[in-house]
């Protein structure tokens, strides 16, 4: 039982629509990239997302960071209503949460220095510390995301530096100000092979000693199994399961989390359905938002139901959730 202090942010049926025009004169077709999500996030845990490319990853971290705005639902921030936050509880979940991206190089301003980016979200805070103050906290949020000796890296610029080093400034900048809540929108997927292990383990190690909750985004369930403590898996705009993160690897309910499983190379031989054939599908068949199971045009075990009304998330076993009529 999830005891109220222990939430970080909980999101409450959260919806989200994007208008596609469709042609020239078209009216444009809605695309629901969040539909009716429930969530919590608890303070100090890692809660990894996965799902195909469209399924709304990105989508359901902007939204909790209120970097998008959703179309309907409730956003709990400790346990306050965002939208009902006066202006400086607003800045104060500004300042609490941060965000990692997917391209170290894209996310780093490449005029500015190591030292004035991983400064900018100490600017924030104004008067509150003066610059001596904030070089000390910089240099040590550097070498605490193992750029050693910091000294060296603080006059350099993004091109000066390899991906590895990239990312590990994008992290310094985004534990700084020690915020509680951080969303890692697939963190490794841009950085060469050889140095992913390392990055996840100071994201885990950074994580985990500062007992920030840490929303951990990524298409790539065998990495998110080893950083994350749960897992949220989502097709479509919905989430089809949820459960610990050997749970959900070891013992899959959802038909949906059993086919990403098998398209793991690393997670079984059988190879089934290749992730990037159903890519294609999902483009296709945007939901539109119907009350249905998102996973229905491609389950093996649909049934009339399923198309009937959207199954609503059961708890089929101590903190195991599926939304699927099979249980
Ligand atoms: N700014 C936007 N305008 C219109 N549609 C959008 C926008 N951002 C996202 N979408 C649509 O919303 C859906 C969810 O997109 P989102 O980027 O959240 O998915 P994702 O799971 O992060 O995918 P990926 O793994 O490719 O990063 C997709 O169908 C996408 O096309
Ligand atoms: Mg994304």
């Amino acid at each position: 039982m999830v005891r109220i202090a222990d939430e970080v942010i909980r999101l409450e049926n959260v919806t989200k629509d994007y208008t596609i025009r469709t042609g020239m004169f078209g009216k444009g077709k809605k695309n629901r990239a969040l539909d009716k999500v429930n969530i919590t996030v608890l303070k100090g845990e890692i809660l990894g997302i996965v799902g195909e490319s469209g399924s709304g990853k990105t989508t359901l971290g902007f939204v909790m960071l209120g970097l998008t705005e959703k179309d309907s639902g409730k956003i709990y921030f400790e346990n306050h209503e965002i939208n009902t936050l006066d202006r400086s509880s607003i800045r104060e979940f500004r300042l609490k949460s941060q965000m990692i991206f997917q391209d170290p190089f894209e996310s780093l301003n490449p005029m500015l220095t190591v030292a004035e980016a991983v400064d900018t979200p100490l600017l924030v805070l104004k008067s509150a510390l003066d610059k001596g103050q904030r070089l000390q906290k910089v240099i040590e949020a550097l070498e605490n995301a193992g750029l050693q000796p910091a000294e060296d890296f603080l006059s350099k610029i993004p091109s000066e530096l390899s991906g590895g080093q990239r990312q590990r400034v994008g992290i310094a900048r985004s534990l700084v100000n020690n915020p509680s809540f951080i969303v890692a929108d697939e963190p490794v997927s841009m950085l060469d092979v050889s140095i992913r292990a390392d990055i996840l383990n100071l994201l885990k190690d950074q994580a985990k000693g500062r007992q920030v909750s840490m929303i951990f985004i990524s298409h790539d369930i065998a990495i998110t199994r080893y950083i994350a403590d749960r897992i949220v898996v989502m097709h479509l705009g919905q989430i089809v399961e949820q459960a610990s993160s050997r749970d959900i690897v070891e013992n899959p309910k959802h038909p949906y989390t059993a086919l990403l499983l098998k398209s793991m190379p690393e997670l079984s031989d059988k190879n089934l359905v290749p992730i990037d054939e159903q890519v294609e599908y999902n483009v296709d068949i945007m939901n539109g938002g119907k009350d249905e199971c998102s996973f229905v045009g491609k389950c093996p075990f649909a049934m009339d139901s399923c198309t009937q009304k959207r199954p609503e998330m059961k708890e089929i076993e101590p903190g195991h959730f599926v939304a699927c009529y099979l249980f």
